[in-house]
């Protein structure tokens, strides 16, 4: 994975993204559902624009622990300072920073969140590592991320028009389980959403508003020849209609687990 160009995209996107984030709103909740109240320093991974570190905050704020903090990190320089400027009360501490190379020390964390960030890593089994090393023996560890079904019909409709990567391939339930390593406790969750657009074009807007439209290895489409693939995309996408309009499928995995004590 290129982090730089990651990166680069998520900053881009950082302005525009919470006009289209509902579906990531929603998962962050499912998230929070699982998540059992803990003191201390909770670490938001991937924080983005700051949803979940919001809701963190306030969880303290309501209970009255002002000694309990949120670190929130992002690898996105651009989306901290949109999350810093849309969250600006206190018991939020902005970190910009990989999650494979957490610059936390071991121990630190009664509880790591993460929601739809993880799938942007490289190497799984490094990620949870260092959740592993920076948590406190009963910490709890909970991660949303992508299956291998989402934006399936997306990816067909491309592969129907040129033989280029358009779409990110997610990894697997089994690939992810293997990763995490034997030593948690608790189970992993899946859920599918699905949302509709009215044309593929609007999915795929909304995909750069996200800032999720970067493609590891992808040709860019431009020019005539370009408009003509859309187009294909577009008919292509057409087999899959329904009365509520064309479905894009997000298959989520939730990872709820805790390092033993
Ligand atoms: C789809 S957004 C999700 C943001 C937020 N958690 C939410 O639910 O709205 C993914 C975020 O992960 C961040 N990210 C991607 N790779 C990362 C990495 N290796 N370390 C830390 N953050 C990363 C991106 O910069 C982006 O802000």
């Amino acid at each position: 994975m290129d982090k730089g160009a990651v990166a680069r995209h998520f900053s881009r996107a950082a302005a525009s993204y919470d006009q289209v984030a509902e579906l990531q709103r929603q998962v962050a909740d499912a998230l929070l559902a699982e998540y059992q109240q803990s003191t201390g320093t909770i670490l938001d991974l991937g924080c983005g624009t700051g949803y979940l570190s919001g809701q963190l905050q306030a969880g303290f704020a309501v209970a009255g622990q002002q000694t309990s903090r949120v670190v929130a990190l992002d690898l996105a320089p651009g989306m901290l300072a949109q999350a810093r400027q849309q969250h600006p009360q206190p018991g939020i501490h902005w970190l910009q920073g990989d999650a494979e190379a957490l610059p936390l020390a071991e121990g630190c964390c009664s509880a790591v969140l993460s929601s739809l960030a993880v799938q942007w890593c490289s190497d799984p089994q490094q990620l949870f590592r260092e959740c592993w090393r920076v948590l406190k023996p009963g910490g709890q560890l909970l991660l949303s991320t992508l299956g291998p079904a989402t934006l399936h019909e997306l990816r067909q409709a491309w592969a129907e028009s040129d033989n280029a990567a358009h779409v990110n391939r997610f990894w697997s339930l089994a690939s992810w389980q293997r990763a995490s390593g034997s030593g948690w406790q608790g189970q992993w969750l899946q859920r599918n959403w699905t949302l509709y657009y009215p044309r593929a074009w609007a999915l795929m807007k909304e995909l750069k508003l996200l800032g999720a439209s970067h493609v590891e290895g992808e040709r860019s489409v431009q020019g005539l020849g370009g408009r003509q693939r859309l187009q294909q995309v577009e008919q292509g996408y057409r087999q899959f209609v329904t009365e509520q309009g064309l479905p894009a499928t997000y298959e989520v995995f939730l990872a709820v687990l805790r390092k033993p004590e």
